[in-house]
């Protein structure tokens, strides 16, 4: 069976240094914003180039506690609308509306699945004070294009990077590094996962990473002081811990990721099969392999029959679920066209070449 993705044999490689982690983190008497976590911010900011990072409990609390901050900091105003795309996760959606926004749903490209530019416009109302970009699958958003029409129109621009750590723009920087503030998630199948939730913000904006830092802990300016209605959404020290072992092997494992998506840009020639348009190399971290096909149940019963596992990265898109049906008479053909039709093949630091090998040789077959 070749697995989507093998979480344990990923974090096997590092069994040894994470014993020795949880060792120095029990030793600490430290267990909540203790060295780890101040270590790790310091380590990932330095990563990513940004000035700051301000880890929380979980990417979906990054993009919210962004907003969050916005509005206190009297940068936004609830109500506001937040372009996005339509095809994104649905954490993005909830972030906007769980800080009191209000989502304005964009169609992506078909070629990348990234928002489409073009698209991006034509939403832009009085209203509009904010673009959630989503680095969707790991490949970054055509980011200067977005920055000029943010400039234009007065936008905050802020990254969605929780599938993209480390994707490089063609300019040299990097995710998190490319709006105003960028929103990681740890979770543990993201290309930097933890053993459990975390998540993080970079940015270059001094007064937004002091706001985070209060929001993050009950608004709290120092011990007992209250300034903000905050939230309880700190990175777990030891979570960060790991992090900071799996941090050094990052740039390795994107590397890997790559040459497995190379491979299979190269070599899957099937005309069932639509292959991600792929700008730059280095702006696209794989996260995710995602194709198209036609006849996908056809398809993923073909690959199963194989021992190949597939999922769908996502079968309904956010605008269609229950919770958000009030959007639900939306016209978003390109989504619905996307959300129909994708597939994602296995792709990970740890596939082997032959594994690679045998998936190639089972899509040329279909
Ligand atoms: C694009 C995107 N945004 C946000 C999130 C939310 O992250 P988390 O699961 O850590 O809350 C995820 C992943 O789960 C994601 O894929």
């Amino acid at each position: 069976m070749i697995k989507f993705l093998d979480l344990h044999k990923i974090n096997a490689r590092y069994h040894d240094a994470f014993q020795l982690k949880f060792q120095e983190f029990l030793n600490s008497g430290h267990y909540i914003l203790g060295q780890g976590v101040t270590n790790f911010e310091t380590e990932f900011a330095s990563f990513c180039g940004a000035k700051h990072c301000i880890g929380v409990g979980t990417g979906l609390d990054a993009i919210t506690l962004i907003f969050k901050s916005y509005i206190a900091l009297g940068r936004l105003n609830e109500g506001d609308e937040v372009l996005v795309p339509a095809n994104t996760f649905i954490a993005s959606i909830l972030a906007i509306i769980q800080a009191g926004l209000k989502p304005v749903f964009v169609e992506p490209d078909i070629q990348t699945y990234n928002i489409a530019v073009s698209e991006l416009e034509q939403n832009i109302s009085s209203k509009t004070k904010a673009v959630l970009v989503v680095h969707l699958y790991g490949q970054l958003a055509d980011m200067n294009a977005i920055q000029k029409l943010a400039t234009k129109n007065n936008l905050l621009v802020v990254e969605d990077a929780a599938q993209a750590h480390g994707a490089v723009y063609s300019d040299g920087r990097k995710s998190g590094n490319l709006g105003d503030a960028g929103a990681f998630s740890f979770y543990p199948s993201k290309n930097l996962g933890a053993l459990g939730d975390g998540g993080a913000v970079t940015t270059n904006d001094a007064d937004l990473a002091e706001m985070l830092m209060k929001l993050r802990n009950y608004g709290t300016s120092s011990k007992y002081v209250n300034d903000y209605l905050g939230y309880n959404s700190r990175l777990d020290d030891i979570q960060a811990r790991f992090l900071s072992v799996k941090l050094a092997h990052l740039d390795a494992d994107n590397a890997h990721r790559q040459k497995i998506a190379n491979r299979y840009l190269s070599e899957v020639k099937n005309p069932k099969i639509i292959l991600p348009l792929c700008a730059d190399w280095k702006s696209h971290v794989f996260h995710l392999f995602v194709i198209r096909v036609d006849h996908r149940e056809r398809f993923i019963s073909f690959t199963k029959k194989h021992n190949i596992e597939i999922l769908i990265h996502y079968p309904i898109p956010p605008y269609k679920q229950k919770a958000l049906s009030h959007y639900s008479a939306l016209q978003l053909p390109v989504t619905d066209r996307i959300h129909n039709t994708v597939v994602s093949l296995p792709i990970s630091p740890v596939m082997e070449d032959q594994e690679v090998d045998y998936v190639i040789n089972v899509l040329n077959g279909f």
